[in-house]
């Protein structure tokens, strides 16, 4: 199958969960989210989604499928601190490449972070990362911001 059917699988499952008559609440959605992602998709090693804190300033650990991972991350720190501060998709190719990105599982090679705003405000990042590398194109780039997109309308009604 290729990516992009697999995608379109996903939105499938992802709509179906997302109907306005019951409302789940953010936790339910995104630990659905990650375990759909990380079930479809091989080659994702790891994916999990930080909340941010203003008041702290950091990012921090909600739900998730794979190794145990860093629980706090600054916003000035890696590769999620970056995707929050930028409020924007940060799609890393090669992470040894990159000095700031910070190593929660050595095996790491590449990795994307898509930032969720709802009503302009940063909620978190979802994260994702591949022992694989080059692993992360524009086919996931523009699918995982679909995915984030759906889920903002969903919160935001
Ligand atoms: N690599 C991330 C840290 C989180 S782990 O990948 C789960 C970063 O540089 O921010």
């Amino acid at each position: 199958m290729t990516k992009n059917l697999i995608y379109e699988k996903t939105l499938i499952v992802l709509k179906s969960l997302l109907v306005p008559e019951i409302f789940l609440d953010m936790s339910t959605i995104i630990a659905n989210l990650v375990n759909i992602l990380k079930e479809n998709f091989p080659n994702f090693s790891w994916v999990g989604f930080y909340y941010y804190s203003e008041e702290k300033e950091i990012l921090y650990l909600g739900p998730f499928v794979g190794k145990l991972a860093c629980n706090i991350i600054p916003i000035t720190k890696g590769v999620c601190g970056e995707a929050a501060r930028k409020k924007e998709t940060i799609l890393i190719k090669d992470v040894n490449k990159i000095p700031y990105h910070i190593a929660c599982d050595n095996s790491s090679k590449s990795e994307i972070v898509i930032p969720l705003l709802i009503k302009n405000k940063l909620i978190g990042v979802l994260d994702i990362d591949s022992y694989i590398l080059n692993n992360f194109d524009e086919i996931d780039y523009d699918y995982l911001n679909k995915i984030i997109n759906n889920i903002k309308s969903y919160i935001e009604k």
